[in-house]
């Protein structure tokens, strides 16, 4: 069987620099059995040449329309629009019965899944990954709004007059910039680790409380907003808030705005248009040279005056409503994006086992058209551990909640009985300990009872603790088994062949093992943290 043909074609948006895949991502794509042709000249706004990809050992074609004919599958960034040049729109140039996987954003693209339909066409959009935790090697929009959230603070710099960090010099005192960032998803994060690195003074702001130690953790100080009301929403997504709760943000707003240099908004409900939390009177009350980067200009935007697309002025404050800010970073954006297919074309079996698992949750979250049949929105499933909010994509539209199948519910006829096998299973358990004590010496049965209860305590405590942690927990725990050290240490003074004096010796070694790599591993991580 002929290998799978992949087709990377340059884009046609005008002024968009990203493509789908660099020399690196091309080189894994082959390694996976594909074969990969790319447009001539389809990287060169992100300065990847045709000879790169050639290196990488792909092949160049020419002319697009060829490219498009010839692939079983099309990665693209743009969904498909008017190819200008050539006079065709891309998703008629598409092969009957092809793939394509590029942003799609299906809510607003009615015509263009009709047009894909009527190719028979098998559509996976890159903007409807499920957010469930499996999914965030694939999650392109957190790719990009990361990549965002660092431009904005880089475009901030550039309009903005002044240092970001502070200096005394002998010239005088510099003040360091004071940002404040509305918003803390991923771009939000983002734009705080940006503006901190530059030596910005940052606050950041989110109407859900459960990103405040995100907020710390990143050296920003979380503004609180005293107002009983939480903004979580399902899926780590934010809901919308009361009026009055935006109300007396609104004000918080105003306060920080007068202190602030620079502000970021990045506040966004999917699905609805961007709540207006920068009003004109805000603007104006700002310091000249100042700068607000609103990152949710596409959606309408977080503040009265922007023009979304471009710098505007207003009394002296500098607006940036880019919308295009991971594509200003094209050779970062270009080369997260192109990882993030690669993770999903691997999910999907490579060139070699090539399928559409529609029971893969990650596959059929995204999957819009299915040979020409529109399977979009997806079931609606719960995910079963909610315990990590994966990284927050950035979507203007509605979102279908895809998630993971929870687990059915046991019958309860099956909870009976096993509830009865645990009764039984302590009744045993109990009998063997009763019939223990009755012939094992004193001791033991004291080492035992100890032994038992260490086992209860050490799994309550190491339960109860959240699995994110286990590992700093054991490292720490490791680090301090110290005592079982002292323990072997003192049953190895007899002589040299009892098993007392052999298990003495094991106990002394493990437990060096275990304190040695407790505090090797408590390095490693507070390493991490340093900067
Ligand atoms: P996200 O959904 O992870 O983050 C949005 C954050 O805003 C959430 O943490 C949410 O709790 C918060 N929020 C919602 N309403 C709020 C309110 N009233 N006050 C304060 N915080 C509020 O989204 P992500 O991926 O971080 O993207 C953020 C924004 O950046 C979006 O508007 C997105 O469209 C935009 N974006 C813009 C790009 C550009 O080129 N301009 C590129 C990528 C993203």
């Amino acid at each position: 069987m002929p290998p799978m043909r992949l087709g990377i074609p340059k884009e046609v948006r005008p002024g968009e620099r990203r493509v789908a895949g660099t020399p690196d991502t091309v080189g894994r794509l082959i390694k996976l059995g594909f074969e990969v042709r790319i447009e001539s000249g389809a990287g060169l706004a992100a300065s990847f040449r045709d000879s790169d990809y050639q290196g990488a050992g792909a092949t160049i074609a020419s002319d697009a329309r060829t490219l498009w004919s010839e692939s079983d599958v099309v990665l693209k960034v743009q969904p498909p629009e008017a190819n200008a040049q050539l006079g065709v729109h891309e998703a008629d140039l598409l092969r009957q019965g092809a793939t394509l996987i590029s942003f799609v954003w299906p809510a607003r693209n009615k015509e263009l899944l009709d047009r894909l339909a009527a190719r028979g066409a098998t559509v996976l959009a890159m903007d409807q990954i499920p957010r469930i935790s499996r999914a965030q090697k694939f999650d392109a929009l957190s790719s990009m709004a990361n990549i965002a959230g660092y431009r904005a603070i880089i475009e901030a710099a550039n309009c903005y007059g002044r240092f970001f960090t502070g200096q005394i010099t002998a010239a005088g005192k510099v003040p360091p910039a004071k940002v404040f960032v509305i918003g803390a998803g991923v771009a939000g994060l983002a734009a705080i680790g940006a503006a901190r690195g530059l030596g910005g003074v940052v606050r950041a702001f989110d109407t859900r409380p459960a990103v405040r130690e995100q907020v710390q953790s990143m050296g920003a100080e979380f503004v609180e907003l005293l107002f009983q009301e939480d903004g979580d929403g399902a899926g780590g997504y934010a809901k919308e808030m009361s009026k009055e709760y935006i109300a007396a943000e609104m004000k918080l707003i105003g306060e920080q705005a007068k202190d602030a240099d620079i502000m970021v908004s990045t506040a966004l409900i999917p699905g609805k248009a961007a709540p207006v939390l920068i009003t004109q009177e805000v603007v104006e009350s700002m310091r000249p040279g100042s700068v607000i980067v609103d990152m949710a200009a596409e959606a309408g935007g977080n503040c009265a005056v922007t023009h979304p697309g471009e710098i505007f002025v207003h009394r002296d404050v500098t607006v940036i409503g880019y919308v295009d800010l991971p594509s200003r970073m094209a050779p970062t954006a270009s080369q997260l994006y192109g990882t993030n297919l690669c993770h999903l074309l691997t999910d999907m079996g490579g060139g070699a086992n090539w399928h559409v698992d529609l029971n893969d949750a990650v596959v059929r979250g995204a999957l819009v058209l299915h040979d020409g049949k529109l399977t979009w929105p997806p079931p609606k499933i719960i995910e079963p551990s909610p315990e990590k909010k994966p990284a927050a994509p950035v979507a203007a539209v509605p979102r279908p909640a895809v998630t993971v199948t929870a687990p059915k519910a046991a019958p309860a006829a099956a909870k009976t009985s096993s509830g009865v096998r645990s009764a039984l299973a302590l009744l045993g358990a109990t009998g063997a300990l009763v019939a223990l004590g009755l012939v094992a010496p004193k001791e033991f049965l004291s080492h035992l009872t100890v032994f038992i209860l260490a086992c209860f305590v050490g799994w309550q405590v190491v339960w109860k603790v959240t699995a994110a942690l286990h590992t700093p927990l054991m490292s720490v725990t490791n680090a301090i088994s110290g005592i079982i050290l002292i323990g072997g240490m003192l049953q190895i003074s007899g002589p040299v062949s009892s098993p007392v004096t052999i298990l003495g010796g094991a106990a002394v070694l493990l437990a060096t093992i275990n304190v040695a790599g407790g505090f090797l591993v408590t390095q490693r991580m507070l390493r991490m943290f340093r900067r």
